[in-house]
């Protein structure tokens, strides 16, 4: 059977509207999850959305919904987003679907039962805002809103007997926690004792929630429900054999949910005896403007608003933007500026404008047929070997998970293409020597040929028009060779794949 491979992304809150910062995540790991579906892998992409709590209770008060018929509406949004941008998910997870609650029920009777799980009263300050208990130290320092002294009995696990057992482990697998940065981060905050997790929310604050199935007077703290959604997906309890295929995962995350994923999520599956996931990837945060996206701000780009920007350049741009420029490592600015202007720079100046020279210059001297390579010279060879060599880096940055990696070294590929044209001339050279015009329209098609196909995953819709111009009976979706490319082949009808945009446009906000 072919090699599995896992990805997942945040199940994102039903109490906000989708922006740019979940769209971010998402279509990082799609773009990951067709890589290895090239590489021909069995590829499972699971995303979702995370209903309980109290924050989605007050939303659909708010509203005046039931908490059922508020999820219902966000989960569709966010479902009818996805599709949009051509996110190629195999499965949603909503976490109140009862394939999820009873694996949650599941895996807390079994802590329970273990001696994982115990009952304690706790007297402190408590964030209604962040649906978390607070220290005295934290408090004091004004980190969290909304914060009340509450006296109450819940339930704990015992988050703190794992520790040392969590660092053995991230010491021991370097690429457990990534990128570096964040894995110094968790391995500081291990230097400190663990605290035990409060896992319950007594039903007469909060009834939005999982039923703990050892006290019906009480739900489950939302995170310990959330996180066991992904192997829930997958059918922990219920289709072992799926859920041995593809687990461990790679989980990828925001730089904000870092702790739950890497610390709270590991002890708990270390507890209920699951391996761990094969890798947690944190990134970096899109600021708006040049601004922190806050809600006080109002200043979060919503996917709305992005749907507009798609309308004049097309989804693949934003796909494009996201990957290239997206703050995988570090923060990364949004503005309408930037996002066009890497649009004209790449796909316009270099993707486009390549595909719409060489198609014409066939048209006009070769009666539209891709002509014979003939003999390839030293030039050509280069070409080829530099392609296979992009290839090759671009299938180890994927092992890297590094997306604005994979793309910078295709698009420079794409560059060196367009120089070489520049460099050979061949619209002087259809004239004077037809044989040499031939051997570079050819070189130059075969290397966007080759480009196009190792960009399917960024650009699925242009890549595929642009297969269809070249008429060769081929999709995306498989790596090709760069020498495949047939010669005689008639070229189809020609059509403008990345247009320019007129910067002049973002003054008048048209
Ligand atoms: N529901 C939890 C996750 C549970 S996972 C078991 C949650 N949801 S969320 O809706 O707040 O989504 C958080 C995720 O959205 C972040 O981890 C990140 O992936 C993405 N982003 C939210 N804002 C972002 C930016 N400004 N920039 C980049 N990504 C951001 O937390």
């Amino acid at each position: 059977m072919n090699q599995s491979f896992y990805i997942t992304t945040p199940l994102y809150y039903v109490n906000d509207r989708p922006h740019i910062g979940s769209s971010y995540t998402t279509l990082i790991a799609d773009i990951i999850a067709m890589y290895h579906r090239m590489k021909g892998e069995d590829v499972f992409f699971l995303t979702g959305t995370d209903e309980h709590g109290q924050k989605v209770q007050q939303a659909a008060e708010k509203n005046n919904l039931s908490p059922a018929e508020h999820c219902d509406i966000y989960a569709e949004r966010f479902q009818e987003l996805w599709s949009y941008f051509n996110i190629s998910n195999d499965d949603f997870i909503r976490t109140t679907e009862a394939r999820h609650i009873r694996v949650v029920q599941d895996v807390m009777q079994t802590l329970y039962d273990r001696g994982e799980i115990y009952k304690d009263d706790y007297e402190g300050w408590y964030s209604v805002a962040d649906e978390m208990f607070v220290s005295e130290k934290d408090h004091a320092e004004g980190k969290y809103r909304d914060v009340r002294r509450i006296s109450e009995t819940n339930y704990y696990f015992r988050m703190s007997a794992y520790r040392q057992r969590l660092i053995d482990h991230i010491r021991e697998h370097p690429g457990f926690i990534r990128p570096e940065n964040r894995r110094n981060e968790i391995l500081g905050f291990l230097k400190q004792p663990l605290k035990d997790l409060c896992i319950s929310r007594p039903k007469a604050r909060l009834a939005w929630g999982i039923e703990l199935p050892f006290d019906e007077d009480y739900v489950t703290y939302v995170w310990f429900d959330a996180l066991l959604n992904y192997i829930s997906a997958p059918g922990y309890g219920a289709d072992e054999e799926k859920f041995r295929r593809y687990w461990p995962a790679v989980h990828m995350i925001g730089k904000d949910i870092l702790t739950t994923h890497c610390v709270y999520w590991p002890s708990m599956l270390m507890a209920a005896g699951i391996e761990l996931p094969e890798a947690i990837f944190a990134h970096g945060w899109w600021t708006s403007e040049g601004k922190k996206m806050s809600k006080s701000l109002g200043n979060f780009i919503d996917l709305e608003t992005i749907q507009s920007h798609c309308d004049h350049v097309g989804k693949d741009a934003y796909r494009y933007f996201m990957a290239k420029e997206g703050p995988l490592f570090s923060d990364s600015d949004f503005s309408k500026a930037r996002f066009y202007h890497t649009y004209n720079m790449d796909l316009a100046n270099d993707f486009g404008n390549l595909v719409n020279r060489i198609f014409k210059l066939i048209k006009k001297y070769y009666d539209g047929k891709v002509p014979p390579p003939g003999t390839l010279q030293e030039d050509e060879q280069e070409m080829k070997k530099a392609a296979e060599a992009v290839r090759d880096a671009v299938m180890e940055h994927l092992k890297a998970l590094d997306v604005n990696a994979m793309v910078s070294e295709i698009i420079a590929y794409v560059s060196s293409v367009n120089r070489y044209l520049e460099q050979k001339e061949p619209w002087k050279l259809a004239k004077s020597d037809p044989d040499a015009a031939g051997r570079v329209l050819y070189a130059g098609l075969a290397s966007l040929r080759f480009s196009a196909a190792l960009l399917y995953p960024v650009l699925p819709e242009k890549t595929a028009e642009f297969f269809s111009m070249l008429n060769s009976g081929e999709k995306p979706g498989r790596i090709v060779r760069w020498e495949d490319l047939s010669a005689g082949t008639e070229l189809g009808e020609m059509k403008a794949l990345f247009p320019r945009f007129d910067m002049k446009r973002l003054e008048t906000n048209d």
